[in-house]
């Protein structure tokens, strides 16, 4: 069974899919985690996020990178969309979602294109939204809850400015697959919102 869970930064997708995989005991795969240690090679590597991408997409990254403290960082998420935006980096990671994707027992994966370009045949699609708003208050009281002074504003229009380039790039932008359930977590607890995942993954397989 692959399960493959999509939507925009701290819609709350991760949370999701991580209980999915427990519940349904498959393996999990954080795909925007590969997209941010290409983010934060080629910062450290002193190249131009916007142009020079494709140079690190070329060789890949160091596995080292996806431990790094730094990988979960607002100032990388935004770095990771610059990256993302690149044909060449996405095609560079393309195999390594693809192969965790088809393993035997199956999988869950969460991204932003896993139910419309990896896992197209996926079994249950997800996709998961919330307000802008609500998504920034849950990312700021995480940031802060790990020492980080950044305001809620500042994370707003991070949040904002991530959504644009996620959704309005060529290259597999951010969208709802067409036979995708869509999940609204706006309103709804962590509990009840991973209930409403399960049951609409069981409405499809
Ligand atoms: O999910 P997360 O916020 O960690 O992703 C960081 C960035 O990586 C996203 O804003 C997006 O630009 C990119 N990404 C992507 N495709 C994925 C996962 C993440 O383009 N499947």
């Amino acid at each position: 069974m692959i399960i493959a869970v999509d939507g925009p930064a701290a819609s709350g997708k991760g949370t999701i899919a991580r209980a999915l995989a427990k519940h349904y005991k498959l393996p999990y795969l954080d795909t925007g985690l590969l997209y941010r240690a290409v983010g934060l090679s080629v910062q450290r590597m002193g190249l131009d996020p916007e142009r020079e991408a494709d140079a690190v997409a070329a060789s890949a990254f160091d596995d080292s990178l996806l431990e790094d403290p730094a990988l979960r960082d607002d100032e990388t998420g935004l770095l990771a969309s610059v990256v993302s935006a690149h044909p060449l980096v996405r095609a560079a990671l393309f195999q390594r979602q693809r192969r965790f994707a088809a393993q035997p027992g199956g999988a869950v994966l969460d991204g932003r294109d896993i139910g419309t370009v990896i896992a197209p045949e996926a079994d249950a699609k997800l996709f998961v939204k919330a307000t802008p708003n609500i998504r920034a208050q849950r990312r700021h009281a995480e940031l802060q809850a790990r020492g980080s002074a950044i305001s809620k504003d500042r994370v707003l229009a991070d949040i904002r400015a991530r959504d644009a380039r996620d959704s309005g790039r060529s290259a597999a932008p951010l969208a709802m697959a067409a036979d995708a359930a869509l999940l609204d977590t706006s309103f709804l607890s962590i509990e009840a919102s991973v209930q409403r995942a399960v049951a609409l993954v069981d409405a499809r397989v």
